[in-house]
């Protein structure tokens, strides 16, 4: 509070009534909710700040002032009485106690527009490819409006990826949210660049959260190219970024990817990885003192995975749409990982690359009996559901069997469906197996498989391929059992 000036003279106050002697006083008051622009740092632990003085939201912008002149950004992430916690979003060197922090932006807005097609960026909104700044059509917000999910479009557009497999046995429709499950090496970047540049999807947005930094290059020099940058926008925060700093990268794509899809546009949301990601905001919420839960993982880190993975889908009737892929990391190939588990639950569906089949040489190792697309039987006809029933439950059938044919104990003729199969696996595995430089449209896809197995008959079912054969592979092997009656009503669904 400032005070009256000194020279006020208090005599004449005497004998006058309250209110009128309070009059004086009305251009000095207090301001307690007002932030305060400007405090001290007090204290650093870890990667946290703690500053005095100021009284700023959560998610406010500040700047704090080294000695040597250079300035660090940080955020706003908590506080606690008088203390407020910040990070900082670049990397903290010469950072000394009693440095000034002074609030530079309220909240966290950026330039959106068209320009954004072909750059790479950082998690801030900065270029990072040296083609100079990125100066917007429109000032956005970095958090964009809730749809309303009675609102949303329903999905019921297949999106064309490119890739054989994936259009073909796990077909994903526009707005869709589908997980990539794999350990490392098992070929997950590969898959996102060769989505990048062989889907139909009218803009790609590409998340890399969180990996090698030599990776980043590689990914957008060799896996995306130049053909596959033109219409893509990369966000890249690698792993020797601030935790912060990774945070805010996965939630920019997404806002791009929203922006591009309120103006009608098709667009393919890539992240590699959401376990980054969650990773990320572990690293700060311990950071201050959020007590740790599953796996070291706080209870907010599985708030959030919803939160940012809510915001993909279609949009409330504008036309446009995000069809979104995670990718997620499943440490030592462990399904069970909490973020497998809790991605899983939340996510349109999965696919799950296998090290056994990446080591055999099949490539994209695309382990189709444990994936699943959990529209597909909405938006494909149900001769194509069928034949992509068909083709799990030969691949089934033989992985059965694989050890009684591996030493030579399956008798031919003993069972119709294995005959079949073990004569079809090399087809099948031709199908899946698709090179780093080849595309395959979703036509072409839906023939090739029409073409594998429309012809062929299995004793004791319906010919493959058929409705009622679909009907009768809509229980085949699964990797989660609570599946398996759901997907079988929407078989019948989709047979309807
Ligand atoms: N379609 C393909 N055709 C041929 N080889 C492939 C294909 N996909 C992946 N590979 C091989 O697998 C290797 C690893 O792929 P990739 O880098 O995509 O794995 P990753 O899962 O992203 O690994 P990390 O977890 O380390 O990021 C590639 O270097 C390549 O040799
Ligand atoms: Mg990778």
């Amino acid at each position: 509070m400032q005070h009256p000036r000194s020279d006020t003279p208090a005599s004449t106050d005497i004998g006058l009534p309250l209110c009128q002697r309070l009059q004086k006083y009305r251009q000095y008051h207090f301001i307690p909710s007002t932030p305060l622009a400007s405090g001290k740092l007090t204290r650093m632990v870890g990667l946290t700040l703690e500053a005095e003085g100021l009284n700023l939201p959560v998610g406010a912008q500040c700047t704090v002032e080294l000695h040597n002149g250079r300035d660090i950004d940080a955020e706003v992430v908590g506080f606690h009485n008088r203390k407020t916690f910040l990070m900082p979003i670049q990397k903290i060197e010469g950072i000394q106690p009693g440095a000034k922090v002074s609030m530079k932006q309220a909240r966290h807005s950026l330039c959106l527009g068209e320009h954004l097609k072909g750059r790479v960026i950082n998690g801030v909104g900065k270029a990072l490819d040296g083609l100079g700044p990125i100066s917007g059509e429109s000032e956005a917000e970095f958090v964009a409006n809730e749809i309303n999910p009675l609102h949303r479009e329903p999905i019921s557009e297949i999106l064309d990826v490119g890739i054989r497999a994936i259009n073909g046995l796990l077909t994903v429709g526009k707005g869709q949210r589908i997980g990539l499950f794999a350990g490392s090496g098992v070929g997950k970047s590969v898959l996102l660049g060769m989505m990048t540049r062989f889907t139909t999807a009218d803009v790609v947005v590409v998340g890399l959260i969180g990996e090698r930094g030599r990776e980043v290059k590689e990914f957008i020099d060799h896996t995306l190219g130049r053909e596959g940058l033109k219409k893509s926008v990369v966000v890249a925060a690698p792993a020797d970024d601030a935790p912060l700093m990774r945070l805010r990268a996965s939630q920019l794509c997404t806002r791009i990817a929203e922006y591009f899809r309120d103006r009608g546009a098709n667009v393919l949301l890539l992240m590699d990885s959401l376990t980054r990601f969650a990773q990320a905001q572990r690293e700060i919420a311990l950071a201050i003192g959020e007590p740790p839960a599953t796996k070291g993982y706080p209870p907010s880190v599985f708030a959030k995975i919803p939160e940012l993975v809510e915001r993909a889908g279609n949009g409330d009737g504008g036309g446009g749409s995000i069809t979104a892929f995670y990718t997620v990391l499943t440490e030592g190939d462990d399904l069970q990982d909490p973020i497998a588990d809790a991605s899983r639950a939340i996510l349109d569906g999965h696919i799950v690359l296998s090290r056994k089949l990446a080591e055999e040489g099949l490539y994209p190792a695309i382990d189709i009996e444990a994936s699943i697309s959990r529209v597909m039987p909405n938006i494909v006809s149900a001769e194509h559901l069928g034949l992509a029933q068909s083709f799990k439950q030969l691949l089934a059938r033989y992985r059965e069997n694989k050890d009684l044919i591996a030493i030579g104990a399956y008798t031919k003729g003993s069972d119709p469906l294995t005959d079949l199969a073990v004569d079809l696996i090399p087809k099948l595995r031709a199908y899946i197996a698709q090179g780093i430089t080849q595309g395959s449209v979703f036509t072409a896809c839906k023939k090739e498989l029409e073409t594998l197995l429309q012809a062929t008959q299995v004793a004791d079912t319906a010919p493959v391929g058929t409705a009622k054969a679909a009907a009768a592979a809509a229980t085949p092997a699964t990797s989660n059992p609570t599946q398996a009656p759901r997907r079988a009503s929407k078989v019948k669904r989709g047979l309807a």
